[in-house]
């Protein structure tokens, strides 16, 4: 390589570097040997010097022990600067407790001294190509994501905020068909918080996992006796939905003899605590929503047709995302924001590559599986960018195959032939036991809905102990 700044104002663009030491012959050294390998040097020797110089450098060698302030005020410094160079620190202090806050305050790497030249040279490299590619990253914008946004920009999102606009002046019902993962309780929620100025209830109840008598009480409520076990009066969450909104999700799954019963609420506008006489009326307005085509359910039989009616007043859909690729990028700037704030942890940059790929996948899982597969990248994320290898695409989570060792509920070995059942009955329970009992967690590391999770706890008679989360 050349002489450090002959080549200044060439083509090739010399690399920077500051060298802040407070000894005299360090900095000597490392500057000869720095032009020698072709960078443009310039030096300091204490941390008012250091700061003072860092506007220009790509690259600062820091040393921790200098007059008027240590190198970890240099840092802390530097932590707001915009266009702050790369930090490597060089120091005699050779502890745990310095190294864990250098890196904490941002250096990039913490070399030890004697320096060992060959080291040096590989480090300063290194530093170097990561800040250019770094040059190259889309770096997201800082992003206030309201609490129950629908985000997206394509004109079928775009509709249905309309939608939610015009729903939200009536109290007719809504149902809302979409596939797994879509947001269609955001739509249901935002529905409910567009209708009302003040606070009023918005009651969900999954209509899944539910045997027919336990739901009919779950929505309707019982007095006491009025079956074994209904040891006390309880209202149902009709009731508890009041002037507000009842949310009926997978509507699908509720069983014909109660499609009649809930036909007549509707139509009645009444309805009656399971063994009790007492008439209560309904206020509430009622939202239901299903991945399942009810259309088709009614062609086949499944579905009471004067129900779906009832229902489908108004009718919101949404589309599954590999439909709307163009509210991808949207979607993904909002859920790292969202997800960063509850993981506290920073990511500021996605890799081009990254991107691509999160924008060409075809999503199965639609928006649940992007905002799960966003929180495993951040997960594993070692810096605040996101690269494409922290992506697992369309994979039943390798990260915790990779980690599950619980011998309790051990993977079946290669000769143990297995039903595909029992396959998924023992990885729920393995996914539970390592999420201790998380619901909310293990829904995430299974990539599957809530409402799945807890048909398939119920369907495996799994008792679920733990306290739960949501
Ligand atoms: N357009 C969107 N903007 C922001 N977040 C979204 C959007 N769509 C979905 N999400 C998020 O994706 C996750 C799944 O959404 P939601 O639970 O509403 O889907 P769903 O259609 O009810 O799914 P399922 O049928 O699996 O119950 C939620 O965390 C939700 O906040
Ligand atoms: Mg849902």
């Amino acid at each position: 390589m050349g002489c450090a700044g002959t080549r200044r104002g060439t083509l090739v663009q010399v690399a920077r570097i500051l060298i802040v030491d407070d000894d005299r012959s360090i900095r000597r050294t490392l500057e000869k040997f720095l032009i020698g390998e072709g960078y443009e040097v310039t030096t300091a020797q204490d941390a008012a010097g250091a700061i003072e110089g860092a506007t220009g450098p790509d690259l600062m060698l820091l040393d921790l022990g200098l007059p008027g302030g240590s190198g970890f005020d240099v840092l802390a410094a530097l932590a707001d600067h915009p266009l702050r160079p790369t930090v490597v620190v060089v120091t005699a202090r050779d502890d745990m407790q310095s190294t864990v806050k250098a890196i904490q305050l941002g250096a990039y790497e913490y070399l030890v001294k004697p320096i060992d030249i060959d080291r040096l040279r590989a480090v300063v490299r290194a530093a170097l190509a990561s800040r250019e590619s770094r040059a190259q990253l889309v770096e997201l914008a800082a992003r206030d994501t309201n609490a129950g946004e629908i985000l997206g920009k394509s004109s079928a999102i775009r509709d249905i905020w309309k939608q939610i606009g015009s729903v939200s002046t009536t109290r007719a019902p809504v149902l809302i068909s979409g596939e797994s993962g879509t947001g269609k309780e955001l739509v249901a929620r935002a529905v409910h918080n567009a209708s009302y100025q003040e606070d009023r209830p918005f009651v969900a109840v999954s209509c899944t996992a539910l045997a027919s008598g336990v739901l009919e009480s779950e929505l309707f409520g019982h007095v006491k006796g009025a079956f074994t076990g209904a040891i006390a009066d309880r209202p149902g969450r009709f009731e508890m939905a009041g002037k507000g909104t009842l949310f009926l999700d997978e509507i699908g799954e509720i069983p014909l003899e109660l499609q009649a019963k809930l036909l007549r609420v509707l139509q009645e506008r009444t309805f009656e605590r399971v063994g009790d006489a007492r008439t209560h009326s309904l206020e509430a307005r009622v939202i239901a929503a299903s991945h399942r085509d009810l259309g088709q359910m009614v062609a086949k039989g499944t579905f009471r047709e004067d129900l779906y009616y009832r229902l489908r007043v108004v009718e919101i859909h949404v589309p599954p995302l590999r439909d709307r690729a163009g509210d991808i990028g949207v979607l993904v700037e909002g859920l790292l924001a969202k997800i960063t704030t509850d993981l506290a942890k920073p990511i500021r940059f996605v890799t081009p590559a990254a991107l691509a790929r999160l924008t060409s996948y075809a999503w199965p899982g639609n928006v649940r599986e992007l905002e799960n597969t966003l929180t495993r990248a951040i997960v594993l994320a070692k810096t605040d960018v996101l690269d494409e290898t922290l992506l697992q695409l369309g994979q039943v989570n390798p990260s915790t195959e990779a980690h599950a060792t619980q011998p309790a509920h051990t993977p079946p070995t290669n000769h143990e032939l297995i039903t595909l059942r029992e396959l998924e009955r023992r990885h729920i329970i393995r996914v539970l036991a390592s999420t201790d009992g998380n619901k909310r967690r293990a829904c995430a590391v299974l990539d599957i809905s809530r409402p799945t999770l807890d048909r398939k706890i119920e369907e495996f008679g799994l008792r679920s102990d733990k306290k739960d989360d949501a």
